[in-house]
């Protein structure tokens, strides 16, 4: 393990044993970054209090054990009791060659192995999908890479919205204008119209609704043709999503759909168990769950509705049947739902009762992995010209577009302009999302996210080629870089630190489902690379062994660029 934090951390609560006695073995050295130097250690400052000795007289005590470490240089302690806590060069730079010949890049695998079930993008059948599923779709899918190169059994969960009411209308549309020129569209991508065209039928012709009323009946009584027509609707939607999916790189498949409807089988006997076991009551001719700590307004009790007075179930109870089926069937301990923040109420409202009910326990957790907004300019919610929602799909031919005008002059050759900017553009738009805290709104710019400098996809990208071009000009493979790594230049001792933190980057992505985190990491060590770059002449360096070990840090710098890029799923293109 050469994540330096860790190791401080371990030598440090070494140090405090020896020098206050082994009760104090334990305590957390609180290793935080430092101004003056690599790290310091607060840990004295409040043990001091306890001990009733002046602080800098125990921080003293402390360094003084550190005196002779081969980890850190001689500490000093400086303010009311900090111990400075600098590197040893040599030590950064035998980590950082061991990094070099290490095929997981310190990445400790997961401890003790977690099943995971990620409930992500989840779009809603015969609707479009809108900027909205942009994040929920992005931030899932770096979760489920980040979870899986960690050895967690991961379960990816696509909650898409297959069932209710609306699909009364959508029926009897579909009937209207014949099957196959509804299949057409809705596997085109001509939703919104299908959708609009249905509801506006709805609206204006009363016979057309009440056929659509008589259909959501035979829908739920199983009426094998009405089934059928269903299908075709969920099918052709799925061939849209896929096509979507695999534009943006998205690792769901067919296998991971785990649509609402397939919950329909369980609702009935969950109100059964809940409703038995005290948990739900009947209200207003409703079966409700009135989960505690859930207040409306008016102080009141809020319900969280399980069956309608209709005998009809809801959104709330398949999310209620579900944390039932992954946690007892799937068996799975950590659920996390990456949905948006305005459902955030409905949720918690849902773990409220799942605890209530025992399949969320301190072992078994849920936890909302909320997303934020996506704005326009004017901070509100993106909107298209006309004032509607704005097509997931035209956002991506937009990124692509303008990333072909950002690189035209430097690749005059058609096909491949063609399919670098799709690299660039997707990653623009994925880099953008993920770049961002994910329960923060954003406003989507398109200048901002393309632009070569700052914290973009494209400056990681361009970053990752300049260094594969280091490589091509010398006529060497970076895998055959093999160090030894040393450190004499300020910025390649920068650089290798850098670079030791890779693990503990995505270990913080693991523990606290925040892409962003790993997003800040790789734009760190890019531009810490061009620093390193533009003060240390690699090809031309003084020496033979300075030459190898700074190509031995480019190398190292662009495989955790393409391991972390890749974490991100954001597309890496061989040239830029
Ligand atoms: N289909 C819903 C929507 O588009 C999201 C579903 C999220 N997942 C869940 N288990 N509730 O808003």
């Amino acid at each position: 393990m050469a994540d330096p934090e860790v190791v401080l951390a371990r030598l440090v609560a070494g140090a405090l044993s020896d020098a206050l006695g082994a009760q104090y073995s334990g305590a957390d050295p609180l290793i935080r970054p430092s101004q003056f130097a690599d790290f310091q250690a607060n840990a004295a400052l409040s043990l001091a209090r306890q001990l009733g000795r002046p602080p800098r007289e125990v921080a003293a005590d402390v360094a003084a054990q550190l005196a002779d470490s081969d980890v850190v240089e001689p500490p000093e302690v400086s303010g009311p009791g900090f111990i400075n806590l600098t590197l040893r060069s040599e030590w950064i730079a035998a980590q950082a060659t061991g990094l070099l010949g290490d095929p997981r890049l310190d990445v400790a695998p997961a401890n003790p192995l977690q099943k995971v079930v990620v409930d992500y993008s989840a779009p809603n059948v015969a609707k479009e999908m809108h900027v909205g599923h942009l994040r929920t779709t992005v931030v899932g899918d770096a979760l489920v890479r980040v979870l899986e190169h960690i050895g967690d059994e991961v379960v990816r969960a696509n909650h898409i919205g297959d069932w209710g009411t609306q699909f009364g209308k959508m029926v009897e549309h579909l009937l209207d204008i014949g099957e196959p020129a509804a299949r057409q569209m809705l596997a085109d991508g001509d939703i919104n119209a299908f959708y609009e065209a249905a509801t506006a039928s709805f609206d204006a012709d009363p016979a057309f609704a009440e056929r659509a009323r008589r259909r959501v009946v035979a829908l739920q009584a199983g009426d094998p043709e009405t089934l059928r027509l269903w299908e075709l609707l969920v099918h052709s939607s799925e061939q849209y999503y896929n096509a979507i999916y695999a534009r943006l790189g998205i690792t769901l498949t067919d296998a991971d759909l785990a649509p609402e409807s397939f919950y329909n089988p369980m609702l009935a006997a969950v109100c059964d168990e809940l409703e038995q076991a005290g948990l739900a009551v009947i209200s207003d001719g409703a079966l409700c769950a009135f989960p505690p700590g859930f207040t409306g307004r008016d102080g009141q009790p809020l319900p969280l509705i399980l069956r309608k007075s209709d005998g009809g179930y809801g959104y709330g109870t398949t999310d209620v049947a579900a944390i039932k089926y992954r946690t007892q069937e799937l068996k799975a301990n950590r659920l996390l739902y990456v949905i948006g923040s305005e459902q955030s109420l409905h949720m918690n409202m849902v773990y409220a009762v799942a605890k209530q009910a025992g399949w969320l326990t301190p072992e078994i957790s849920a936890e909302h992995v909320s997303i934020g907004l996506v704005t326009g300019a004017d901070g509100k919610r993106f909107r298209s010209r006309s004032g509607g929602t704005v097509k997931l799909i035209t956002l991506i031919d937009e990124a692509v577009e303008r990333a072909s005008e950002v690189i035209a002059d430097r690749y005059p050759d058609a096909a491949e302009r063609a399919r670098i900017a799709e690299a660039v553009g997707i990653g623009a738009l994925k880099y953008g999302d993920l770049s961002v805290a994910r329960d923060s709104s954003y406003a989507l710019d398109f200048d901002r996210l393309l632009a070569l400098n700052g914290n973009t996809g494209p400056y990681l990208q361009y970053a990752t080629a300049r260094i594969r071009s280091i490589f091509s000009r010398a006529g060497l493979d970076p895998a055959d870089a093999a160090g030894p790594i040393l450190v004499a230049e300020p910025a390649e001792r920068t650089l290798a630190l850098r670079l030791l933190g890779f693990g503990a980057a995505v270990h913080a992505v693991v523990a606290t489902a925040e892409p962003h985190k790993l997003a800040a990491y790789l734009f760190d060590v890019a531009s810490t690379f061009t620093t390193f770059y533009e003060q240390c002449p690699v090809l031309r360096a003084d020496d033979e062994a300075t030459r190898q070990s700074r190509l031995a840090l480019s190398a190292l710098t662009l495989r955790v660029l393409t391991t972390g890029l890749g974490l991100l799923g954001v597309p890496v293109p061989e040239r830029m």
